[in-house]
């Protein structure tokens, strides 16, 4: 099994939609025996609870489930269950750093997208702009996946 983890600030907004959209090509793709997605926060403020009603609108007008995700904090055993912790912006990535050991890979959605004209997920909470993060994750985690598939030979 391939364990994924996105990683955002407050776990309501970026993360928990990473989690969805990915969580859903794999079941597109018939993997969910092979991968599991998860995704937890940076910042504590918001823990135990459902996605912010922004990214609940946007994944239910694209159909896609979000059921029992539950904001949380990222531990330190994280950076060692995870295969693959994916930050959504650079300052979720140099905490993520700072916390401790890291026994997989670790890197920035927008690493896996090249050519792309941006570095960091924007910040919806603060933005309002859902469909600018909708967009951008969906592109990420379509290119994240390929290249799991191909890395892991699945
Ligand atoms: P997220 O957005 O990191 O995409 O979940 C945020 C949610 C809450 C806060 C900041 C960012 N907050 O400061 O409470």
């Amino acid at each position: 099994m391939i364990h994924v983890l996105f990683v955002c600030l407050g776990n309501i907004c970026r993360s928990p939609m990473a989690e969805a959209i990915f969580r859903d090509l794999v079941r597109k793709e018939g993997l969910e025996n092979e991968i599991t997605a998860d995704s937890a926060g940076t910042g504590d403020w918001h823990i135990g609870q459902a996605p912010h009603s922004g990214t609940q609108k946007i994944l239910t007008e694209n159909a896609i489930g979000y059921e029992g995700i539950q904001a949380r904090r990222v531990e330190k055993e994280d950076l060692i269950k995870f295969d693959y912790i994916i930050a959504m912006d650079n300052k979720n990535l140099q905490d993520l750093k700072r916390l401790g050991h890291v026994h997989g890979y670790i890197g920035r959605l927008s690493d896996f997208v090249p050519n792309g004209d941006w570095t960091d997920v924007p910040d919806p909470y603060f933005t309002g702009n859902f469909n600018e993060v909708y967009d951008l994750v969906t592109d990420g985690c379509n290119r994240l996946l390929a290249r799991i598939r191909n890395e892991r030979g699945i």
